[in-house]
């Protein structure tokens, strides 16, 4: 039986047309990412969370959007945004706060992690360059997220880019806030890398159930949700099953059974 009722199910859609996020306007579905957000987000809703988007974008006249959003969404939760653009600063308020920094620089996340972490969820949608893309997951696994927290990066098809239609994009002229960026550091996207990413996450969780286990890393994830444009990652916790399954089910071992 589904007994959420139709302004439950709606709600996330209002905010995201109310606040002016480009979340509901991509073309990851008829409603952009909207509906895979509202999938995962609306039973934690009301839990007291922190959580951290990385990418701001405060230029358009309506203020931090998405940050806005999830701070409305969840009520009880504490919504923190990354940014390199210093234009992103001055938007603080209660339950919101913005810092200004870049998302592959070790120092700053380290920082941040340090003063309001760990995350229940962190979302990247920053720079969408698969080399700061990967650099920030590698930095906010292990400290930033909390156990069973999710990490989701957003706008994947931006990883292709480089091997597709746009073999000498300028991804500092194209994309918002690299200007910024160090000129000496190349912002190249191809897909090789992004691919590599995902797959060595999935091997890490295929092959921690094997007697190969030991030639693998430990999978520092348990599910992997792929959308279009978007992935929704689940960190381990300490007794996930798949850790630490040793025997086969029995009757008796019901009453633990949770349904994934
Ligand atoms: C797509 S916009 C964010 C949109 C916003 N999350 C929303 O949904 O309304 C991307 C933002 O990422 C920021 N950005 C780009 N490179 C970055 C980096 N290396 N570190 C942190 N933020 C970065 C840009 O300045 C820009 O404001």
């Amino acid at each position: 039986m589904n007994d959420t009722t139709t302004e439950e199910k709606y709600l996330l859609l209002k905010l995201a047309i109310k606040y002016h996020t480009d979340k509901c306007t991509n073309k990851a579905s008829k409603y952009g990412y909207i509906p895979y957000y509202e999938k995962h987000f609306r039973p934690i809703r009301h839990e007291e969370m922190n959580i951290l988007e990385i990418g701001v974008r405060s230029n358009r006249g309506h203020g931090p959007s998405s940050l806005l959003m999830w701070k409305e969404y969840f009520p009880n939760s504490q919504i923190y945004g990354l940014d390199i653009n210093p234009n992103c600063a001055g938007y603080d308020e209660e339950r919101l706060k913005i810092i200004i920094g870049d998302q592959a620089d070790k120092r700053c996340l380290d920082d941040l992690v340090a003063e309001h972490g760990p995350f229940d969820i962190i979302i990247d949608d920053g720079s969408h360059v698969n080399s700061l893309t990967i650099k920030s997951y590698e930095l906010l696994i292990h400290q930033g997220l909390k156990p069973g927290g999710l990490y989701i990066i957003e706008d994947l098809s931006t990883s292709y880019i480089g091997d597709l239609d746009h073999p000498s994009i300028d991804v500092r002229k194209r994309w918002e806030g690299l200007d910024l960026y160090p000129k000496d550091v190349p912002l190249v996207n191809n897909r090789v890398d992004m691919a590599n990413f995902l797959m060595h996450r999935v091997t890490n969780m295929d092959m921690c159930c094997t007697r190969y286990r030991s030639q693998f890393a430990a999978p520092e994830i348990t599910s992997m949700t792929l959308y279009p444009m978007m992935c929704v990652m689940t960190k381990v916790t300490s007794d996930c099953d798949f850790l630490t399954s040793t025997s086969s089910p029995s009757v008796s071992a019901f009453s633990e059974y949770e349904p994934v």
